[in-house]
């Protein structure tokens, strides 16, 4: 069979070089695809989604697989069920968890998953009265979706309130702002939790870890993620089991209750404060970097669980994962990530493949027989060992023999468990 995979990031590559040999796949397209995925497959574009949508029945396309979530939210999975289309990918109306931070908290709420402590509201005298009863720092989301920007960590009451301001009156966001979320601050150590959904039953993957800032010992300012690695220690057996119970199991009945079940993948932010875990918000996607470090830790089974969720009987599932450990280091360009950055050609100084090593292309554009770093995240390289010691040295083994202008990249990827180790 064929399958597509949408979006042009570093995930998508990701998934793209995981299924690469997988002998069932005759042929993958990426929707739109970057400057290398054509390694691994054929870029394709089209004005719409229904022309879209046109090509996978035309095609006969086996299975399609929707990185992003803007997609999701626009709901792109819909029509393509509709037409008789395999998809993994939640509907429009489940991706709302993601889409909508106010629907997230009040699902939260209805079901007792444990979350901090907010209002959500329109009103800017509701807002200045509940930051008020809050201590500081203080948490303001916007509602919609905002590329990741529409969380601001508040130091003043000050600051909380005229961003509560700029978001009601659509100054900082648009219509994504129009409806906010204040909420408690949570102090702890983060965590992402991918379970891979059916709408009834899922799997669990191996926790991982992102670094969110930009520079080293999380300071500088937030991005997509700078490197992750998985699975955690930091995620303990009680702890992943916790989470299953009070977080996931909840979401996956109320929204089968409601007439939305979740297929997909459900990304849950989690934040553990005194050992207990509690949502931060949920992605309806794999996270980026994430998905460059647990694609390869499937040893075998992968396109089967993808194809589990999407035709709903996951249950029956034959899947195995790797013992190892994976370590992905993000390289930026120079610019990231306050603005645009100059195209810069890429030298790779060592053809000689490191073993136990990967490069995930994201941002990256083809000049001819060059790769061109085109800006933000570039690409990201990952690493495999036994050990999170090993998957860090061959990930920056890998990084060594990458070069070109203004590139960056965090020297401290997966540092809460070097330490430990
Ligand atoms: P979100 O998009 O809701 O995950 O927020 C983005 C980031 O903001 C999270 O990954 C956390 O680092 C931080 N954050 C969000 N909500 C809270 C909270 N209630 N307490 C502390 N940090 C938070
Ligand atoms: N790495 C976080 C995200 O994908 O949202």
């Amino acid at each position: 069979m064929e399958i597509v995979i949408v979006g042009s990031g570093g995930r998508e590559y990701a998934i793209g070089l995981a299924l690469q040999n997988e002998c069932r796949i005759e042929g993958i397209y990426f929707y739109p695809g970057n400057g290398a995925t054509e390694k691994l497959g054929k870029n394709i574009d089209f004005k719409n989604h229904k022309d879209f949508v046109e090509f996978a029945v035309r095609e006969k396309i086996g299975l399609v697989i929707i990185g992003p979530e803007a997609p999701l939210v626009e709901g792109l999975a819909d029509i393509l069920r509709e037409n008789d289309i395999l998809v993994f990918g939640p509907s429009s109306k489940a991706a709302r968890l993601e889409g909508s931070k106010v629907y997230m908290k009040e699902f939260a709420r209805r079901y007792d998953i444990p979350t901090a402590t907010f209002v959500q509201t329109q009103d800017y005298a509701e807002a200045c009265r509940f930051i008020e009863t809050l201590n500081l720092p203080i948490v303001v989301k916007a509602d919609g979706l905002c590329a990741g920007k529409g969380v601001v960590i508040a130091q003043s009451y000050e600051e909380a309130k005229n961003t509560a301001k700029e978001m009601l009156s659509g100054k900082s966001f648009g219509d994504s702002g129009k409806k906010i979320v204040i909420e408690e601050y949570l102090e702890g150590f983060e965590l992402s939790v991918f379970a891979m959904c059916d709408g009834k039953d899922f799997i669990l993957l191996p926790a991982a870890q992102d670094h969110k800032r930009l520079l080293d010992s999380d300071k500088g300012p937030n991005t997509g993620g700078m490197g992750a690695y998985a699975p955690s220690s930091l995620a303990t057996p009680a702890l992943l089991e916790e989470i299953k119970e009070t977080i996931i199991d909840p979401t996956l009945t109320g929204m089968e209750r409601e007439g939305n079940p979740f297929s997909g993948v459900l990304f849950c932010g989690i934040m553990v404060v005194k050992g207990r875990p509690y949502l931060l918000e949920f992605n309806v996607r794999f996270g980026d970097p994430e998905c460059e470090v647990l694609m390869p830790l499937f040893k075998r089974g992968l396109l089967d669980c993808l194809m589990g969720c999407a035709k709903g009987d996951l249950k029956n599932v034959d899947y195995e994962l790797e013992e190892n450990v994976c370590v992905g280091v993000v390289v930026a360009s120079k610019e990231y990530p306050y603005k645009n950055s100059k195209k810069e050609k890429i030298t790779f100084l060592d053809a000689t493949p490191v073993e136990n090593a990967s490069i995930v292309f994201a941002g990256v554009q083809k000049d001819g027989k060059h790769l061109l770093a085109s800006g933000g995240r570039v690409l990201v390289c990952v690493g495999k060992g036994r050990n999170v010691k090993e998957a860090t040295k061959n990930a920056y083994g890998i990084v060594k023999t990458i070069k070109f202008e203004g590139m960056q990249f965090r020297k401290d990827i997966a540092y809460q468990v070097l330490e430990e180790e």
